[in-house]
C-alpha cells in the first residue's frame, strides 16, 4: 500500500505532520516587559495598581471595541465575576446561562449568591438563542450571560430584544471571541457589560493570563472599577471603600504585554479567516462525512474562528466519530473529539448541585431539584468535533490540513 494514501493511523505517512506552533508571542511583548523592568530598575520600584500600561491598555481596549470603558482584570473567570458583581443582582435570582461554555463563564453566578440556569442551545449549534432564552425565563431572573463560542457570534441584535422585553441585564462573555462582529459592530458591545477573558489560549492573551471587563455606559465602569478592587471609591465621593469585593486588579506587566497583543488582535482574527477561506475554496465543502455551521452564518455575522467546529455525520460514514477524529489526530490535526468541558451542566459540582448553597437555602423560591433538559446542547456535543484554528496557517498549512481531511473522509465515507 503506498504510505501516502494509508492512514497514519494504520502506519502511512501523516498527511499534516509539522503544522507550526502558534508563535503569537513575539519581540513586541518581550520588548514592552523588558521596558518595563527597564523602569523598574531605574526608578528602584516596583509598578503599583493602576499603572500607566494598565491605563493605556484600558483606553486602547475601548477604542479597538468603538469607544467606551475598559478595565484590566486578572482572568476572564474574575471578569466575568466583576462583571456580574457591578450589576447588584438580588441573591437568590436566577442567571441564565448558555450551557455551553466553561466553568469560568458559569461559577462566578454562584460566587455572586444567585443561581445559574442552563439554556439550551440552538438546534446544531453552540451558541443559544433568543428562543431558548426565554424558555427559561421566569419572574426570578435577574440577568442573563451570553458566551459567543468557538469564534462564533451569538445573535445579539434577537437577544437584546427578548433581554429588553424582560428588562434583563445581559452580560457578554467574549473569551473565545475577541474579535466576532455582527454588521461590523464588535461582539462584546451588545450588551450591559462584557466580559473578555485573555489566557494564553484566546485569541489575544495577557501572558498567562488576564482579562478585561468592557461597558459603554460611564456609571457602570466605575461599579465595575469599585468591584474589582475591594470597593474603593472610584467614581464616587468617599474617603473609604463603599462596597465589599475582593482585589482583582490587572498588574502591570499583564497590562504591557495585552497592549503589544492588542495590536495584532486585528491580524488574529483575519489570518485565521484567511485560513478558513482557504479551506472552503480547496474541498471543505466536499468532504462527505462533515458539515461546517460557522461557515454558513446569518449576513453581516463574522466568526473570528476559535475553534473550527466540525459536524460529523455518522450516517455517511463506516467508522464513528471518535475513530474519525482519532485518525484526523494521526495525520496531525489539532482536533479534540471531546467538548464536555465546557459543558458544565454534567459537571460534578452542578450535578450536586440541590445540597448546596445558595441552591438550598430557603431564601431560593425556585426548584432546587429541577432538571434543565439541554438536547440540543448534548445533540450538538455529540456530533461535533473541534480543531484548533491558528492565524499563522500559511497556504501550505492549510494544504497539508486539507489532505489530512480529505485522505480520512475518503478512508471513512460510506
Ligand atoms: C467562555 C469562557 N468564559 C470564561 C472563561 C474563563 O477564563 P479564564 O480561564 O481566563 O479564567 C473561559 C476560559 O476558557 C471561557 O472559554
Amino acid at each position: 500500500m503506498d504510505k501516502m494514501k494509508e492512514l497514519a493511523i494504520n502506519g502511512g505517512t501523516p498527511a499534516a505532520a509539522g503544522l507550526p506552533p502558534r508563535g503569537h508571542m513575539g519581540k513586541e511583548e518581550k520588548a514592552a516587559v523588558d521596558a518595563l523592568f527597564d523602569e523598574m530598575i531605574a526608578t528602584g520600584n516596583a509598578p503599583t495598581y493602576h499603572g500607566k500600561q494598565e491605563e493605556a491598555f484600558c483606553k486602547e481596549f475601548a477604542e479597538y471595541l468603538g469607544g467606551g470603558y475598559a478595565d484590566g482584570v486578572n482572568s476572564g473567570t474574575n471578569s466575568v465575576f466583576v462583571a456580574l458583581r457591578a450589576l447588584d443582582l438580588p441573591p437568590f435570582s436566577e442567571v441564565l446561562f448558555g450551557c455551553i461554555t466553561d466553568n469560568g463563564g458559569v461559577m462566578p453566578i454562584v460566587m455572586n449568591n444567585c443561581i445559574p440556569i442552563p439554556v439550551d442551545t440552538m438546534p446544531g449549534s453552540f451558541n443559544i438563542g433568543p428562543e431558548q432564552i426565554e424558555a427559561r425565563i421566569t419572574e426570578r431572573t435577574s440577568a442573563i450571560v451570553i458566551a459567543h463560542i468557538m469564534g462564533e457570534p451569538a445573535d445579539m441584535p434577537a437577544i437584546m430584544k427578548v433581554a429588553e422585553k424582560y428588562h434583563l441585564p445581559v452580560v457578554e462573555d467574549c473569551a473565545q471571541s475577541h474579535a466576532a462582529k455582527i454588521n461590523g459592530q464588535n461582539v462584546g458591545t451588545f450588551g450591559t457589560v462584557a466580559a473578555f477573558s485573555m489566557m494564553s489560549g484566546k485569541h489575544m492573551c495577557a501572558g498567562g493570563q488576564g482579562a478585561a471587563v468592557f461597558t459603554k455606559d460611564e456609571a457602570m465602569y466605575w461599579k465595575v472599577r469599585r468591584c474589582a478592587d475591594r470597593g474603593k471609591p472610584f467614581g464616587v465621593k468617599a474617603s473609604s471603600s463603599v462596597e465589599i469585593s475582593l482585589n482583582f486588579n490587572m498588574d502591570e506587566i499583564h497590562a504591557a504585554i495585552a497592549r503589544a497583543q492588542l495590536k495584532k488582535l486585528p491580524y488574529f482574527s483575519a489570518g485565521r479567516q484567511k485560513a478558513v477561506e482557504w479551506l472552503k475554496t480547496h474541498g471543505l465543502y466536499d468532504l462527505k462525512c462533515l458539515t461546517f455551521q460557522q461557515t454558513e452564518l446569518k449576513p453581516g455575522f463574522e466568526c473570528c474562528y476559535w475553534r473550527l467546529v466540525c459536524q460529523f455525520h455518522a450516517d455517511k460514514a463506516t467508522c464513528s466519530k471518535d475513530e474519525y477524529v482519532k485518525a484526523l489526530a494521526a495525520e496531525g490535526l489539532p482536533v479534540a473529539g471531546d467538548y464536555h468541558a465546557g459543558y458544565p451542566p454534567c459537571h460534578q459540582w452542578f450535578v450536586n448541585r440541590a445540597e448546596q448553597f445558595p441552591w438550598n437555602a430557603p431564601q431560593y423560591k425556585g426548584d432546587r431539584f429541577a432538571a434543565y433538559p439541554c438536547t440540543n446542547a448534548e445533540a450538538a456535543l455529540d456530533a461535533n468535533f473541534l480543531m484548533m484554528m491558528q492565524e499563522n496557517f500559511s497556504d501550505d498549512d492549510c494544504a497539508k490540513i486539507m489532505r489530512a481531511f480529505q485522505k480520512v473522509d475518503a478512508a471513512f465515507a460510506k
